[in-house]
């Protein structure tokens, strides 16, 4: 392969040809071109562990249970909560062209991942709160570098609030109070500590950084972990091999302080919870998208059992957090972490005999 050629197939699952949507007239491959859009969605470790299966009118929507991260995350919970952003781009590139998508969701994961199917159908009348996220679609980045100690605006503030639910499973709420942010800040020094002493989530972190360039189309670059240019290279080693916690918190407290606001996402621990959870993450990136404003994630609170009760005590939520971010102003990050091809998450549709 040419290197220009490698190049492209790197920034290709972002540089979709609108036009082509209408060129397609199967159904199937219509709902193909829809998809090139939810993998574009955030995934804990970039693992994209999502696969699906194109059948007449839907699309069922799995797990990948082979790209499980067992250490940081046992009970699938970021796994589903991946899988339900990878579900709101779905929804809203089916709201840009036109279409209602229903989305059924399974109480419990089937035997082979099954987590939820999407009804697609052409509509006059595609769901108009969507339809303004799909410019941010292509644009939305996680970034992990240092903001700008700046308050929010008001005015970004007011369109975040504007999309928490007022009813259904999962919700978010700004973390406010400088006792409350101080011991926020404590709890994910506290959980980057434990997490980096145990060796077996070091090296879990380590198996999915990935120098940039990598022809795996998945994983962390090492420069959009945070590493610096001459250490970004040897970033897996360097996380394999050191215990970083102690640094990792210092580092992770001052953006807790720097951050214009803190976000919790919380819900039950359920699938359910965790999909919807997911479809609200993923609007609210995608809205800080459009107005401007940097997220990056701060889960680690989340990720260790210990914290994450303290977590929810300190914040008094009636439900679990299941997410945190920090948002903010800064440089937006020129580079986007790779994506697989849409044919590695294809699965065939079954074969009735
Ligand atoms: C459920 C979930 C959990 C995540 N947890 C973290 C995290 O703890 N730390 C982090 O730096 N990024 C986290 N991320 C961000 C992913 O690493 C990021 O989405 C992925 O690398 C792809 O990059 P992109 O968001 O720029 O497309 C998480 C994303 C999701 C969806």
């Amino acid at each position: 392969v040419s290197p220009a050629r490698a190049a492209r197939s790197r920034t290709a699952p972002w540089e979709i040809p609108e036009e082509d949507f209408h060129t397609l007239v199967a159904p199937s491959e219509r709902t193909k071109f829809l998809l090139r859009y939810a993998v574009l969605a955030p995934s804990g470790h970039n693992t994209q562990p999502w696969r699906f299966r194109v059948e007449e009118g839907r699309v069922a929507i799995f797990a990948d249970r082979s790209r499980r991260l067992p250490i940081a995350d046992p009970q699938d919970r970021e796994l589903v909560i991946s899988i339900g952003a990878a579900i709101l781009n779905l929804r809203v590139a089916a709201a840009h062209f036109g279409h209602a998508c229903e989305v059924e969701a399974c109480d419990e994961p089937g035997p082979d991942g099954l987590l939820a199917t999407a009804r697609l159908r052409e509509t006059a009348r595609p769901d108009p709160e969507l339809q303004p996220l799909f410019a941010a679609v292509p644009l939305r980045r996680t970034n992990r570098g240092r903001f700008l100690a700046r308050p929010l605006d008001a005015e970004h503030r007011e369109r975040l609030l504007a999309i928490a639910p007022r009813s259904g499973a999962a919700g978010f709420r700004f973390a406010s109070g400088s006792e409350t942010l101080r011991e926020l800040a404590r709890l994910v020094a506290v959980a980057d500590r434990v997490q980096f002493a145990d060796p077996a989530y070091r090296a879990e972190l380590a198996r999915w950084i990935r120098p940039r360039g990598s022809r795996r189309g998945d994983g962390i670059p090492g420069d959009a972990a945070g590493f610096p240019a001459p250490a970004a290279s040897v970033a897996p080693w360097l996380v394999g091999s050191f215990d970083l916690g102690g640094a990792l918190g210092r580092s992770d407290a001052r953006h807790v302080r720097d951050a214009a606001a803190i976000a919790v996402f919380y819900a039950a621990d359920r699938v359910r919870g965790w999909l919807e959870t997911g479809e609200l993450l993923e609007r609210f990136l995608l809205t800080a998208t459009l107005v401007g404003v940097q997220v990056a994630f701060l889960n680690q609170a989340v990720q260790v059992g210990r914290t994450r009760e303290q977590l929810r005590e300190t914040l008094r939520l009636a439900d679990w957090p299941q997410i945190v971010v920090r948002i903010g102003y800064g440089r937006t990050p020129k580079l986007a972490s790779p994506r697989r091809p849409l044919g590695s998450v294809l699965s065939e549709p079954e074969v009735w005999t």
